[in-house]
């Protein structure tokens, strides 16, 4: 397994792939590696020749408030992940490297981070919007594997391959949760055992909304607040969001008939976790 540590080395070592004919599949990540990740690299590792794996905590997709300082961190343990999924190369660049002094570029799409997210969190889609487009370009990637826990995320990344005529392969890893349910964040490794607890609600607000469809209900308020307290029944949890909104434009439905994300926020604690479900009411 390569560890490239400059851009300027990542792009030789892409480009001498490239003259060899060989593809490259790709998995950017910000490290702290867990099976969510070890699942989007098993999914990429048999699509291209060669897999490469990013990790950069990208300090343009945080706000002032959140936790770029203390992110958590483990790269001898995200190397042997690596390593075990098959990962050719993995790209380990330096801040500055990847944002010089006088960098001036921002990249601002107009409707999709307005929704869910991007509420509370203005600048992060613009920040990974840039970060990806300059991974992207380093990288060389033919296809990159993203997961569906950030759907917004993903279809953010969707519609700027569309936007800026990138000839990249988007390919969508599923949510990989815990036995008990919770979807697998490197953000959990800041819960306590209690705030653990809390945390299953996200999951299980997501069934209970499934019930509820199952049973016939089609009012999005309706089930919002079922779920809204049975979430706040749980100690130390602060709701963000949860909306029943459009898979495409993630724009709010006032009704679930056809397929519909269900996607919510909650805080627990300090911690902010998010989890989704993609849900057709005809099943
Ligand atoms: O999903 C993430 O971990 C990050 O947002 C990404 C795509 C690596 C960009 O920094």
């Amino acid at each position: 397994m390569d560890i490239l540590k400059t851009k300027s080395e990542m792009h030789e070592w892409s480009k001498t792939r490239k003259k060899e004919s060989k593809t490259i599949c790709f998995v950017p990540t910000m490290g702290y590696l867990h099976q969510g990740h070890v699942s989007l690299l098993e999914k990429g590792r048999p699509l291209c020749d060669t897999l490469v794996l990013s990790i950069f905590v990208n300090p343009a997709q945080f706000g002032p408030n959140e936790d770029l300082d203390s992110y958590p961190s483990n790269i001898e343990n995200d190397l042997a992940l690596a390593r075990k999924a098959g990962v050719t190369a993995v790209f380990l660049p330096r801040k500055d490297d990847i944002y010089p002094e006088n960098f001036q570029t921002e990249i601002k799409l107009q409707s999709l981070p307005d929704h869910l997210c991007g509420k509370s969190r203005p600048i992060h889609f613009d920040g990974v919007a840039i970060v990806v487009t300059k991974l992207f370009n380093i990288i060389l990637p033919d296809i990159a594997v993203f997961g569906q826990k950030d759907y917004q995320q993903l279809q953010i990344i969707r519609q700027l391959m569309l936007d800026l005529d990138l000839d990249i392969e988007i390919v969508a890893g599923e949510i990989i949760r815990e036995k008990d349910g919770l979807a697998m964040s490197s953000r959990n490794a800041y819960l306590s055992e209690s705030q653990r607890v809390s945390a299953r609600s996200l999951f299980k607000s997501l069934n209970l909304a499934r019930e509820l469809i199952a049973r016939g209900e089609t009012r999005p308020g309706a089930i919002i607040r079922q779920m809204a307290s049975f979430i706040q029944g749980f100690p130390e949890t602060a709701l963000d969001y949860i909306s029943f909104c459009d898979p495409q434009t993630l724009e709010d439905v006032d009704s679930i008939k056809h397929p519909v994300l269900l996607a919510i926020a909650v805080k627990i604690g300090k911690t902010r976790l998010i989890d989704n479900a993609l849900i057709d009411p005809s099943q």
